[in-house]
């Protein structure tokens, strides 16, 4: 007997402004994504530091061809099949459907592209996977509103599910509102296309700005139901266990702290309510939240489905201020584990920390869990006969893939599927590179755009299709 259940959600993840490319194609609008380049200026602009509202002849921007996706996606698809694909969890870009985010009505030619999108899908049987925000504001609502900071922003993404809901009803069942929500407080740019004047209260607005998102996901998953009784709406944590650097107490309430910095997001749209503990934080910061007549009730009424969550690394902290040696970790400050191993670019590998967060968040919501994200960023060469042994990318898989068993077999967490990221290599949301791959499917293309976008087969391509055939037994 298999330990994952029948029609478990095998399968891979990407974004559309990571691979599709095309940033001004079909009437396309740009994207907070496509002003954001690759070099030094990258994370002033991605923390809303430095003001880059065009782009520029000074500057490279990677998402503007991409992996040139939109024009390749019949090719791609075809590929994720051929490895047995159960689902593909992709982005629409709001701005191919809103170009300016507040069109009087929507683009056709956008609109047109993901119906096709979904059709290829559909004709190998792979169920899509769709976030609605990934990474992307259209740039015209940052430079006329500011962003999420603004209140109207929750009516123009409204518009924007709307029109998707009711043109994909028959073609896409699971939805995800925001990715990886608690980014914002993170990289306020890249979250929710906000951007500081010198002296603002950037936690207020962020929090803030949070709190549209999570009103704008409440009354999008009321609309979804409405549309379709049978769609599912999942919210998505950049999830990963906070470990306390020692056993001193202080070191573990530390640890509970960081912890729900992220769980807030995730309190909120599973349980429908601030928590306390969230209440008391905004007082000490000094934060008032602008709660509008009906958000509490809509927050309440409309929780989410299932909880979705990518996993690179869990992370570590100490209560000590005196204790820095941190290293990177998607984003999230983390300090350095001595037990683990670290990936080229000091992401640290932590399987059991996949088990043990599928753990908490099952304990915490009691809802159906689903891993959207999880993978190794690496550096893949080529032998002389062009094949590439990504040996490495196959074990990190198979430790993570074992951690989620147990948490399936041993602990009964209910998980409903796994989406790898980047299952094609594409451009990497932090750093902009494109060396950073972690695809199964290989594409020629360097970080200052050379190549000739030839896709190519990995060795972990071979792999994962046996993992899927088996439904997870073979590793
Ligand atoms: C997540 C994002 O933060 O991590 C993805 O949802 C991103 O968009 C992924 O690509 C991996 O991060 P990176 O920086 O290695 O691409």
């Amino acid at each position: 007997m298999s330990s994952f259940p029948n029609g478990f959600l095998w399968g891979g993840a990407v974004a559309a402004n990571q691979c599709e490319g095309g940033y001004l194609e079909g009437n396309k609008g740009l994207a907070t994504i496509d002003v954001v380049p690759i070099g030094k200026d990258r994370f002033p602009v991605m923390l809303g530091k430095m003001k880059m509202f065009e782009c520029d002849n000074e500057h490279y921007y990677p998402s503007h061809e991409a992996i040139d996706f939109y024009y390749n996606y019949k090719e791609d698809i075809a590929l994720l099949a051929e490895m047995g694909f159960k689902t593909f969890r992709l982005s629409i870009a709001w701005t191919r459907i809103f170009p300016n985010g507040d069109d009087a009505s929507p683009n056709e030619e956008g609109l047109k592209f993901y119906d096709n999108v979904f059709d290829e899908c559909k004709r190998y049987g792979i169920e899509p996977l769709v976030t609605i925000a990934h990474f992307d504001v259209p740039m015209n609502l940052v430079k006329t509103i500011g962003g999420w900071k603004n209140r109207k922003m929750v009516d123009y993404y409204i518009k924007y599910c709307k029109v998707i809901f009711n043109r994909y009803r028959e073609k896409v069942r699971y939805w995800l509102t925001f990715n990886e929500i608690n980014m914002l407080i993170h990289l306020p740019f890249v979250g929710a296309g906000l951007v500081f004047e010198e002296g603002e209260d950037e936690q207020a607005i962020k929090y803030q700005a949070a709190h549209h998102q999570l009103v704008a996901s409440a009354k999008a998953t009321k609309i979804a139901h409405e549309i379709n009784p049978d769609f599912k709406i999942g919210c998505m944590l950049a999830a990963g266990n906070t470990y306390a650097n020692t056993c001193a107490p202080q070191d573990v309430w530390k640890s509970m702290e960081k912890d729900r910095e992220n769980y807030l997001f995730i309190d909120v749209q599973s349980r429908g309510e601030y928590p306390n503990y969230a209440k008391k934080m905004f007082e000490r910061m000094n934060i008032e939240i602008r709660v509008e007549y009906g958000d509490e009730e809509i927050l309440k009424e409309n929780t989410v489905d299932f909880i979705s969550f990518s996993y690179y690394s869990s992370r570590l902290t100490s209560a000590d201020p005196e204790i820095n040696a941190e290293t990177a970790g998607n984003v999230f400050a983390t300090l350095k584990n001595p037990y683990l191993n670290a990936s080229e670019w000091g992401w640290q590998i932590d399987p059991l920390g996949l088990r043990i967060t599928l753990n908490s968040l099952y304990d915490r919501y009691q809802k159906p869990l689903f891993i959207v994200e999880n993978g190794l960023g690496a550096v893949d060469s080529a032998d002389e006969n062009g094949n590439i042994a990504d040996d490495y990318r196959i074990e990190y898989l198979r430790d993570h893939i074992k951690a989620m068993k147990d948490a399936v077999n041993e602990d009964g967490v209910e998980l409903i599927g796994y989406t790898t990221w980047g299952c094609i290599d594409l451009v990497a949301a932090s750093t902009g590179q494109m060396k950073k791959r972690y695809g199964f499917i290989y594409v020629d293309k360097d970080d200052d755009g050379n190549g000739t976008l030839e896709r190519r087969r990995k060795k972990s391509f071979y792999w994962y299709k046996e993992v899927i055939s088996s439904n997870g037994e073979k590793l």
